[in-house]
């Protein structure tokens, strides 16, 4: 399906921080915009407000005057929602209220040709439940954006259970026309980001909880090793608690208390003490004035002697780790392995990438007398971080040699406490899990998941490819250790992650 005309009117509801944001995004891909707003006062505010933003713009040189004076005079406020009634596109942007927008919709209906695509910018609310009730179910649709709507790329276009396929259709090609990233999804609770991006916080949450690591640790773990562009904490911290707590609740109580998505009591005491993150001065972290800021817990320079490093193997994922140690100038011995394991050795100290097992459940299933297990990196050759975790019989001095080995490659080193699936392993194992439930339920493709994860919350990598990447049986017999760990059902295997590992299948081709 084409996309809409530019000569289309695109009308917008609600004039607040995401409403203003769509307007802006609709009026700079050329269309005329419409935007209401029941505030008296509040359509005109945000027309002012994007234009003291684009004039930011201006004054950093990156945008003309006469282009911004053509973006704002293509927007109009609207003094009541009949002055809509010729738009081709209905983004509506209030208060998130069912009830609310549900009238808003009825209004339209009986306002707008039965052309007009109506749209809900809506981040929790059932599509379905919105158009239920109307005459033409079929047109409406969900149309999310995410915050602030002119910088973010994704945009989920979200099919409620009567949406027409070209209404859809027309949506997503409407939304690439104005240069942003649009993703397919059926409407089920959290859509996609917003479910799919949950492990993130809760296996950070749960780390910290169980005392694995502080926040400051954990933060930088996840940047320097997982390569996300911010920590779980950091991030939750500029979320705002009371948003970040309120989204996992409602997604946990939508999916009926499904344990995956159970949210986190350390989160709730912060929303109770209202610690709500950056907005408050308090969160994880203490923002107001004077406050020390917090280093992760890196283990100290360590200068042990190493002896040569032993990698046996195909190594895998992990071969630019041995590359950068033979770059290092250490002495390297490469050979097969009797077990078929990628293993490295220094001495009687053997070190492996993490399976999900801690180290002292590897060491005994393994016979190993010590064992390091190391994270999972994003990319071995860049990575500036590891956690690390040691078998119990790992003494001072093979510990000093584990970190000087990781230092001397150029990475700081964490010694976590032994913890199943250490920090960015089981947080994308986890990732990946939920990612491929959300495409065995239908709500997305493998595509789609990945790319609105990378362009709606910036990973470095999307969930599925990851894990493709790992190989997929790894990925399954890593949830299976967490979930044998803990024995809790919250990190069963996805049935389709399990079937594409039997079936030795990616979900990418
Ligand atoms: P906001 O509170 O900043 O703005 C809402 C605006 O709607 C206000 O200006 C209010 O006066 C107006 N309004 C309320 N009821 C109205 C009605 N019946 N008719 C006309 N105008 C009405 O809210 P925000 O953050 O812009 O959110 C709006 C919608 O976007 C919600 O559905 C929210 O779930 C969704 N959303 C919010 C995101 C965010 O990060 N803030 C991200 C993605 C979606």
């Amino acid at each position: 399906m084409p996309a809409l005309a530019t000569s289309d009117i695109i009308a917008v509801i609600g004039a607040g921080a995401m409403g203003a944001g769509i307007a802006q995004v609709a009026a700079q891909a050329g269309h005329p915009v419409r935007l209401y707003d029941n505030r008296e006062g509040a359509a005109q505010a945000g027309i002012d407000g994007v234009r003291r933003q684009l004039e930011k713009r201006v004054a950093r040189g990156k945008m003309a005057q006469t282009e911004v004076d053509a973006i704002v005079s293509r927007m109009t406020p609207a003094a009541t929602l009949a002055e809509l009634a010729d738009s081709r596109l209905v983004v509506e942007a209030i208060v998130e209220n069912l009830e609310v927008k549900r009238g808003v919709f009825a209004e339209l209906e009986s306002l707008c040709g039965p052309d007009t695509l109506l749209t809900s910018n809506t981040s929790s609310l059932s599509i379905t439940s919105i158009a239920a009730g109307l005459e033409r179910p079929e047109r409406v649709a969900g149309l999310h954006f995410f915050n602030p709507a002119p910088v973010m790329k994704l945009v989920e276009v979200i099919s409620g259970l009567a949406t027409d396929a070209e209404v859809a259709e027309t949506l997503y090609a409407t939304a690439a026309a104005w240069g942003k990233v649009p993703v397919h999804a059926s409407s089920t609770p959290g859509f996609i980001v917003n479910r799919v991006a949950r492990p993130f916080y809760a296996e950070g949450l749960r780390l910290m909880q169980e005392g694995a690591a502080t926040p400051a640790t954990l933060d930088a773990l996840l940047r320097q090793a997982g390569g996300f562009r911010m920590g779980p904490f950091e991030l939750m911290d500029l979320i705002g608690h009371d948003v970040n707590y309120a989204v996992t609740r409602s997604v946990f109580d939508a999916y009926y208390g499904d344990t995956r998505f159970e949210p986190s009591l350390v989160q709730l005491a912060l929303v109770e003490a209202g610690r709500l993150g950056r907005k408050s001065g308090q969160g994880f972290y203490d923002y107001r004035d004077g406050a020390e800021p917090v280093s992760p817990d890196f283990a100290p320079a360590a200068d042990a002697a190493l002896p040569p490093l032993v990698a046996e193997g195909q190594l895998g994922v992990i071969a630019p780790l041995v590359a950068r140690a033979e770059a290092a100038g250490l002495e390297v011995v490469r050979r097969e392995s009797i077990s078929g394991e990628s293993r490295l050795r220094l001495g009687g100290l053997t070190l492996t990438l993490s399976d999900g097992r801690c180290a002292a459940e590897r060491a005994r299933d393994e016979g190993l007398e010590a064992l390091v297990l190391f994270d999972l990196c994003l990319d071995y050759e860049t990575a500036s971080g590891i956690a690390l975790a040691a078998s119990p019989g790992v003494d001072a001095e093979a510990r000093d040699q584990a970190t000087a080995l990781f230092q001397r490659l150029g990475l700081d080193a964490a010694w976590l406490t032994d913890t199943p699936g250490l920090a960015v392993l089981r947080t994308v194992a986890m990732l990946a899990n939920e990612a491929a439930d959300a495409v065995l339920q239908g709500v997305c493709s493998a595509r789609d998941g990945d790319l609105a994860m990378q362009a709606g919350v910036n990973y470095p990598r999307g969930p599925l490819a990851w894990a493709d990447a790992l190989g997929l049986a790894f990925v399954h017999r890593t949830l299976t250790h967490l979930q044998q760990s803990y024995g809790e059902e919250r990190y069963r295997t996805s049935f389709l992650l399990r079937r594409k590992a039997l079936a030795e299948e990616t979900f990418h081709v």
